[in-house]
């Protein structure tokens, strides 16, 4: 149907706005590509130093995820909302304007969860707070609040929110795979230390 492809590419076009890159280069601090992990995300923004565009990263990669499902619910409905929930996460791991190499998608998720159903954004929240205040290690964080959300969502009887961040989750996983071997290898480091 043209309403779930227009969802989609809507959730993609907003998604793929890069505002780690874009903010990074706006406070003149060059290519945050170039620094730490090289991820255009917040966690790699603050290893500039700058707290509030990390911040602000956050909060905007958050916002667009979020858009793009209240936009398409109010436009098309429910099963839209969650394809282009899909589309911004997609658009932000893989924007076309980056040759597809983006972010690995948590901020965004978080937004598109709390426009989904605002209870399980709740989850994600809480243990990627739990398990940031015992490691400090974002990634870490993110990885085990990301696998939370599809079992939160079944528990909470959202099954559609279930279904679709299984994939999304799969998606974000695979994305922290040069995370992953840095955990394993003891390296990754902590949340703030500078680049
Ligand atoms: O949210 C991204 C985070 O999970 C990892 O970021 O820069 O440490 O690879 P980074």
């Amino acid at each position: 149907p043209p309403e779930l492809l227009i969802a989609f590419g809507l959730g993609y076009l907003l998604g793929a706005i890069p505002f780690g890159l874009l903010l990074t280069h706006l406070a003149g601090l060059g290519d945050v590509r170039q620094i730490g992990s090289g991820n255009i995300g917040a966690t790699n923004v603050l290893r500039t130093g700058h707290r509030g565009l990390a911040a602000a990263t956050l909060l905007l990669d958050a916002a667009k995820g979020a858009a793009a499902v209240l936009i398409a619910n109010y436009c098309f409905g429910q099963t839209a909302a969650a394809i282009a929930g899909l589309g911004a996460l997609l658009g932000h791991i893989f924007p076309v304007w980056l040759k597809f190499k983006g972010g690995k998608g948590v901020a965004t998720f978080l937004g598109v969860l709390s426009a989904m159903a605002w209870e399980v954004a709740a989850i994600f929240a809480i243990v990627w707070l739990a398990v940031a205040a015992v490691t400090r290690i974002s990634s870490l964080s993110a990885m085990v609040a990301t696998v939370a959300v599809p079992i939160g969502a079944w528990v909470l009887g959202y099954n559609q929110v279930a279904a679709v961040s299984v994939l999304m989750a799969a998606i974000i996983l695979i994305k922290h795979r040069g995370n992953i071997r840095r955990l394993l290898a003891g390296e990754e480091p902590k949340i703030g230390a500078k680049a």
